[in-house]
């Protein structure tokens, strides 16, 4: 893993078929330029993960799954493993908050997904972040703590290595109430800080660390712009081809592409 790409994550939760999900990443990968110091991930429904895994160009798109379970295999009626994305996904969304609030995961649910994650060749990206009633409580910087703590037990310095941290209050997902930099600002200071607890100051340096709520095409470049940020998760926005494309286009650095990516294989 590395700090020195960006990394736009697009999570479209329970949204578009199979069908769609192939019409949409055709449109898309016409439309974006592969850059070599942005990484785009895809998440769509588990569902499209297949079929895209197998018409995604690699260079341009990696994917993730939106949520897995944590036990490698067995009598688990509708569960999909890890062992069974297993060279589908790169990438694990775990610990987002809509599997937190609406489907009562716990912590423990969420270090055990991060370890099947790893032990499976997946990198997880540990979501966190702080409710309305924390953020009015002064409760952030302890949500975060608490979270990170809870996500990153038994997680070893080298396995570290391989997650990626995405802060996403649960106030601004799907709200149009966006963090202001000042408090994604903090967020990531906690956030590093807390990880220079558990690990060092060296690994409080290389963890990548993303901000996710409300991301709009107009308010990429402040977050991206927000020292410690490696880059964004979005949701609502990542749907529309042409405003995930501006978003990507704000994490590229210069203004030309290095690469002309046609899309498909
Ligand atoms: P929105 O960008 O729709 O607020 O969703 C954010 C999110 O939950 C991404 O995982």
């Amino acid at each position: 893993m590395t700090r020195d790409k960006k990394l736009i994550v697009g999570n479209w939760k329970m949204n578009l078929n199979t069908h769609e999900a192939s019409l949409y990443l055709h449109k898309l990968s016409g439309l974006v330029k592969t850059h070599r110091d942005v990484e785009v991930v895809l998440a769509p429904t588990i569902l499209a993960l297949q079929s895209l895994s197998l018409q995604i160009d690699r260079r341009q798109f990696k994917l993730a799954v939106q949520n897995f379970y944590w036990r490698d295999h067995g009598a688990y009626t509708g569960e999909v493993s890890a062992p069974q994305l297993r060279g589908v996904v790169e990438y694990a969304l775990v610990g987002h908050s809509e599997r937190r609030h609406i489907f009562g995961e716990t912590d423990k649910d969420i270090r055990n997904k991060v370890q099947a994650a790893i032990r499976n060749d997946i990198q997880p990206i540990l979501c966190i972040g702080e409710t309305t009633t924390e953020r009015v409580n002064n409760e952030t910087i302890d949500t975060i703590n608490d979270q990170l703590i809870g996500g990153l037990t038994n997680v070893t310095s080298e396995e570290l290595k391989r997650i990626t941290i995405a802060y996403e209050p649960v106030w601004a997902i799907g709200t149009g109430n966006n963090a202001v930099p000042a408090d994604v600002v903090k967020a990531v200071k906690a956030i590093r800080s807390q990880i220079k607890h558990l690990y060092g100051v060296a690994a409080a340096d290389d963890v990548r660390v993303l901000y996710g709520g409300s991301v709009k095409a107009d308010s990429a470049a402040d977050y991206l712009a927000i020292d410690g940020i490696d880059g964004l998760l979005v949701g609502g926005a990542s749907l529309d081809a042409h405003v995930f494309e501006e978003i990507i286009n704000k994490a590229h650095k210069g203004s030309k592409p290095d690469i002309k990516s046609r899309g498909g294989k």
